[in-house]
């Protein structure tokens, strides 16, 4: 795993910005993972700015809540259209979010795995963190092998998902979310991380053992890792030093 610390949100959010923007520009047919939640709406704000050329790009969110309509304000749907979609020339067909309404819901998960196959795979995989380590809504015990499928969220993570939607009784119970297993056949995954409350999932994900009870700590099994955080996400971890030192000897076209 390459671990930067930067002292704020907005550097490390640059550096994620950057990695993409030399995705994009090296491979502009590349499919890229997208994820929602507040930490990732610093970077989509970035590239917006960037002016990327966005015509070829395939897109696939990690996840959706079942049982509200695409057009709900707190759907994913919308989010995506908010912070990034209506901001950029991607092309709508070229934008895949799980379908939350889907009548078959088993079905709809299976296709959305056979739709990420049909693209290729994905090149780069944009994650954040729950307070309690999952990545996409894979709450404690998703199978590490986990695929596309139904999931039933956390009371911990419906109370912190409860700022979105007024109170926690609003938050759907059901979702859909790429599996673990699904995630880690992503080329590169880029994790961002913000603030004190993120603290223990990361020390957990990065210096923790591998474990269904933190399943971000599933990452250490992937070969391409890069977790962009800032100083107090990186709080609780016990070699600091030594990824500071590690990322200041990279050369300068090495780093994003
Ligand atoms: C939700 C999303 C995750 C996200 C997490 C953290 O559970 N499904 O993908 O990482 O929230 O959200 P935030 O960035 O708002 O802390």
């Amino acid at each position: 795993m390459e671990i930067i610390i930067q002292s704020t949100p907005q550097a490390a959010t640059e550096i994620a910005a950057r990695l993409m923007a030399k995705l994009i520009g090296k491979k502009p047919g590349a499919v890229i993972g997208l994820a929602t939640g507040s930490t990732p709406e610093l970077l989509y704000r970035s590239l917006i700015n960037l002016h990327l050329d966005w015509s070829r790009v395939t897109t696939f969110n990690l996840d959706e809540y079942i049982g509200i309509p695409r057009e709900h304000p707190q759907s994913y749907h919308s989010f995506m259209q908010q912070q990034l979609f209506r901001h950029v020339n991607i092309r709508p067909e070229s934008v895949h979010i799980p379908d939350g309404m889907a009548a078959d819901i088993p079905a709809a998960c299976q296709s959305y795995e056979s739709q990420i196959s049909a693209a290729g795979g994905i090149d780069l995989q944009l994650l954040g963190i729950g307070t309690d380590g999952h990545i996409g809504f894979n709450e404690l015990t998703s199978s590490l092998a986990s695929r596309t499928r139904i999931k039933t969220l956390t009371p911990q993570t419906r109370r912190d998902n409860a700022r979105f939607f007024g109170n926690e009784d609003q938050v759907p119970q059901h979702v859909i979310t790429m599996g673990i297993g699904t995630i880690l056949e992503a080329r590169h995954c880029l994790l961002l991380a913000f603030g004190a409350k993120k603290a223990r999932a990361i020390a957990g994900a990065v210096e923790g053992p591998v474990t269904a009870m933190n399943p971000a700590s599933a990452l250490q099994l992937h070969p391409h890792v890069t977790l962009c955080l800032d100083e107090a996400a990186a709080a609780e971890l016990r070699m600091t030093e030594y990824y500071r030192w590690v990322y200041d000897q990279k050369p300068d076209w090495q780093k994003a």
